[in-house]
């Protein structure tokens, strides 16, 4: 897999950046006109070192994106970004096709050196039937393509795995690095202990299964706990579950003081999915983990989207070795050790 570094991105080169803009949206507090407001950027953020990195080179940058199931504009999002772009317009594309409107082909015919232009809500066309034809529409735009979106890259869609096969394809930076950094799970320092937590058993369960082999002891709290304790796996010593009730709506002391001890003894830990029923407000035995992992000696990776929201609010982000934004493909890519996406820029 090539880096962008490898891409010969010189004065003029059309670069295609497929990024995941598929923020959260919705009303902040504190936002007199209640309009709608992306409520975190750290998707957007991730994306700027590469993008940053074409348009200092010279490049036409084009960005596109998916947002939500495909019904509802990317418009929202891409006045957001604007923000973070503060030496160049991000110059909005509603019908890349479209030769008569002012937000179609046109602007990405006057588009200039170290200028960003945005396509539109790729959901909006044939984007996750991974048509053929809309592929090559979108190659035809560009010289090269960049993947710098690992979150989407479990899906094989048109701008994940598509593109490639028409373009010279390397990776973002973030790409690389949740590459990188995850992947240290398949190889890590001893004692490894793997903490999952949420409900959805059923995306968890194939990455206990597989890393029964890797990590030293795999905890398994939250509601998954309940679901584990009832198959043939419970019984394997490497598993523990909470101490007392398992089906309790948040991790008791006794539990946190067990976990407290092996991390304390760890040298790496996983950790995905709070301990908790966190989404109806049963959180402190979460915040009390992640307090704890702060402060370890041990390398933590942390992922999943309720768990960035706790370290988000105890705001010790710094303190983690590495915080994975790649939700459902963080866990696909733990599972199956590559993904769609990783294949196709190979
Ligand atoms: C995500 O939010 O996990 C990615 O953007 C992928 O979105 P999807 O689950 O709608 O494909």
């Amino acid at each position: 897999m090539k880096s962008i570094e490898d891409a010969d991105i010189v004065e003029g080169t059309i670069v295609l950046v497929r990024t995941d803009w598929n923020v959260p949206v919705g009303y902040s507090e504190g936002n007199p006109e209640r309009s709608l407001r992306v409520l975190d950027t750290s998707r957007i953020e991730v994306t700027l070192p590469t993008i940053n990195f074409a348009l200092n080179k010279g490049a036409k940058v084009i960005v596109m994106s998916h947002f939500g199931d495909g019904t509802d504009s990317l418009e929202i999002v891409v006045k957001e970004a604007a923000n973070f772009f503060p030496n160049t317009q991000l110059k909005f594309v509603r019908d890349p096709w479209n030769t008569s409107s002012e937000d179609g082909k046109k602007v990405l015919e006057n588009l200039k050196n170290g200028e960003v232009a945005v396509f539109e809500n790729l959901r909006f066309w044939a984007e996750k039937e991974n048509d053929e034809i809309f592929v090559k529409q979108l190659a035809e735009f560009a010289d090269i393509y960049i993947n710098e979106a690992f979150s989407t890259s479990h899906r094989a869609h048109a701008s994940i795995v598509g593109i490639p096969k028409f373009l010279p394809h390397f990776a973002g930076f973030h790409f690389l690095e949740e590459f990188k950094k995850l992947g240290e799970a398949f190889n890590p320092e001893h004692p490894f202990l793997f903490i999952l937590g949420g409900v959805k058993f059923e995306t968890k369960l194939p990455l206990v299964e597989k890393f029964l082999n890797i990590a030293d002891e795999i905890f398994i709290g939250g509601a998954l706990a309940v679901k584990a304790k009832a198959l043939p796996l419970a019984l394997n010593p490497k598993i523990i579950f909470p101490v007392g009730d398992i089906a309790l709506l948040d991790a008791n002391t006794e539990t946190l003081e067990m976990l407290g001890e092996k991390i304390k003894k760890a040298k790496f830990v996983l950790w995905n999915g709070p301990l908790g029923n966190y989404e109806v407000g049963y959180k402190e035995g979460t915040l009390t983990l992640a307090r704890v992992l702060a402060d370890s000696y041990a390398k933590v990776i942390v992922g999943g989207g309720d768990t960035e929201n706790v370290i988000d609010e105890l705001n010790m982000k710094d303190k983690f070795y590495f915080i994975s934004l790649a939700g459902g493909a963080m866990l696909d890519f733990l599972a199956n050790g590559t993904l769609p996406g990783i294949e196709a820029l190979k």
